[in-house]
């Protein structure tokens, strides 16, 4: 059999430097993939020897999308090592900009970095407006900004674009693409909402910024707490931040979530073939107080998509490994270089092919992510969640096992941000309940004088690509060493010493091309994951390894 090899790098509308080499069968199907992180980075080692109350502000760094979840990461494993407990505000404070970016994130996500996949910007210019309203009533009884006017307005903008000759954001895409398959309605409704989602996502930046200061690198969580006591204090702070929040979940039900519907309605084939499904394994931590014994999601493991039997999270059972990524077996950087031809050296068992680690769970490789805290969260019963996905299922003919495919993950970030908004309200008023009581207190005192000298801790946290986890270890009270495993490092893993695929490599097995210069679908289906590369690649020192196998 003849097969045929070929080469995204980089991949784009993505965070950080990402390369995938596929081997396609002579009826252009995928037969194997290989996916590497191609940029090394070295925050880890920034960190060390640094004072641990600096941790968040550094580690913050590591990504310039993902600021806040290394912000509070870095800050609650310190606390975890000097056995800290915050306040209950100052932890609802550090949720409520944590569930902004949930939302952020999602929006921002599918529509600006995924959307070109789907939507062919060319077809859109022959749609007609009035038949454009109609359609968009399919899936919303209320659908945002639907009126001929405004599709008219939509469609000069882009009509400038194509005639200026310089499409901008739309500029090299696939456009004519076979695996386009939306009318031009379809993808007018969809590009409209493309353009309003640049506004939404300066609000919510606002949002985050309310309680953090600033906005990417938030300034207001410290070892024991917040400082945004006086945002907290000052009721117009809390309504401005409301406002915004009923605003973002007006796009989201009117916009995000019934194009989601349209997306799984008209991919309705590919769902059903199970295009983009990883290998079945599923992992989610949990997390986000509601009340003692409940959370917004449940923690747990599914292993091959049984979701009838889910076991608890056990945090000994993560590895992280290196055999085939770029480092020694002193965990220091080891870098092989490519083929002569540029191809990534991957043939031999052994050879290395990225810089992202391999973490696994029980000896297996994992997804992470929203559809994993959706289909766990769902089969825990979950009343926080079950019923917003439920209606999904009804209303797109879709079962659990065809959320786990490239269309079902948006539609799990989509349930999500829907369901996240329900909670923010819910967060917000526990906040003004507490206040009204004279419970005030945002930050928890403690002497860093007296805290332990010598001490690890860990946190294990959600954050909206998946699991992240910050570990610490302090020394004469300095960072001694410092290591995170972060949700794309489990998604965009590389094989280990046992061979096995990662959730990125799983889900392009089997995928067909219908136009290999055009790898169109490759892109899908990594883009569904939403890769932060840039969150991906972490050393540990030698001294760090075994914080890296971090055991309780
Ligand atoms: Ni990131």
């Amino acid at each position: 059999m003849k097969t045929k090899k070929i080469v995204i790098d980089p991949i784009t509308r993505i965070e950080g430097h990402l390369r995938a080499e596929v081997e396609l069968d002579e009826n252009n199907i995928v037969k194997d993939a290989f996916v590497s992180g191609q940029l090394f980075r070295g925050i880890e080692i920034i960190l060390k020897n640094r004072d641990p109350r600096d941790a968040g502000l550094l580690a913050g760094r590591i990504c310039g999308v993902c600021t806040n979840s290394h912000f509070r990461g870095a800050v609650s494993a310190v606390e975890d090592a000097y056995h800290i407990q915050i306040p209950k505000n100052a932890e609802i404070i550090r949720d409520l900009m944590a569930m902004a970016l949930f939302i952020q994130d999602h929006v921002v996500h599918f529509y600006h970095l995924h959307l070109l996949d789907f939507v062919d910007v060319t077809s859109a210019l022959g749609a007609d407006a009035k038949l454009t309203t109609k359609e968009a009533h399919k899936y919303c009884s209320k659908p945002f900004r639907n009126s001929h006017s405004h599709y008219e307005t939509v469609l000069q903008k882009l009509s400038n674009f194509v005639n200026a000759g310089k499409l901008g954001p739309f500029s090299n895409g696939y456009w004519g693409h076979d695996n386009y398959i939306l009318t031009p309605e379809q993808n007018l409704i969809l590009l409209s909402h493309y353009l309003e989602a640049l506004k939404f996502q300066t609000n919510i930046s606002k949002a985050i910024a309310i309680f953090g200061g600033k906005i990417p690198h938030p300034q207001s969580i410290v070892v024991g707490g917040v400082t945004s006591v006086a945002d907290m204090l000052n009721p117009q702070r809390l309504n401005d931040y409301m406002f915004i929040i009923k605003e973002a979940k007006d796009f989201i039900d009117r916009a995000y979530l019934p194009d989601m519907k349209l997306l799984a309605i008209a991919y309705k084939d590919e769902i059903k073939a199970g295009l983009g499904r990883a290998n079945g394994n599923f992992l989610c931590v949990g997390g986000y107080k509601f009340d003692s014994d409940q959370r917004l999601f449940c923690n747990g493991v599914i292993y091959e998509h049984n979701f009838t039997q889910i076991e608890e999270f056990d945090e000994n059972k993560i590895t992280e490994e290196v055999d085939r990524a770029w480092y020694n077996e002193k965990d220091e950087p080891f870098y092989t270089d490519l083929n002569d031809d540029g191809s990534l050296k991957t043939a031999k068992n052994d050879d290395k092919y990225s810089w992202i680690k391999a973490p696994r769970y029980d000896g297996k490789t994992m997804e992470t992510g929203p559809l994993a805290r959706v289909l766990i969260s769902y089969s825990k019963d979950n009343k926080l969640i079950k019923s917003f996905v439920d209606d999904f299922l009804n209303d797109t003919d879709m079962t659990l096992l065809d959320l786990s495919t490239t269309i079902g993950r948006n539609c799990a970030r989509a349930i999500e941000s829907e369901y996240i908004c329900e909670y923010i309200f819910k967060l917000i008023s526990r906040l003004i309940q507490n206040i009204k009581y004279y419970d005030t207190d945002t930050w928890a005192k403690y002497d860093f004088n007296s805290c332990e000298q010598n001490t690890k801790g860990r946190v294990f946290l959600e954050v909206p690509r998946g699991v992240l986890s910050h570990f610490v270890g302090i020394k004469d009270a300095k960072i001694e060493n410092f290591s995170v495993i972060a949700p794309t490092t489990w998604n965009a893993t590389p094989r280990n010493f046992d061979g096995k695929r990662g959730a990125y490599e799983e889900a392009l097995i089997g995928i067909k091309l219908s136009d290999p210069q055009k790898p169109l679908e490759v892109l899908k289906v990594l883009h569904s994951f939403d890769p932060c590369l840039a969150c991906a690649v972490h050393i540990i020192d030698s001294k760090g390894k075994d914080l890296g196998r971090y055991k309780v």
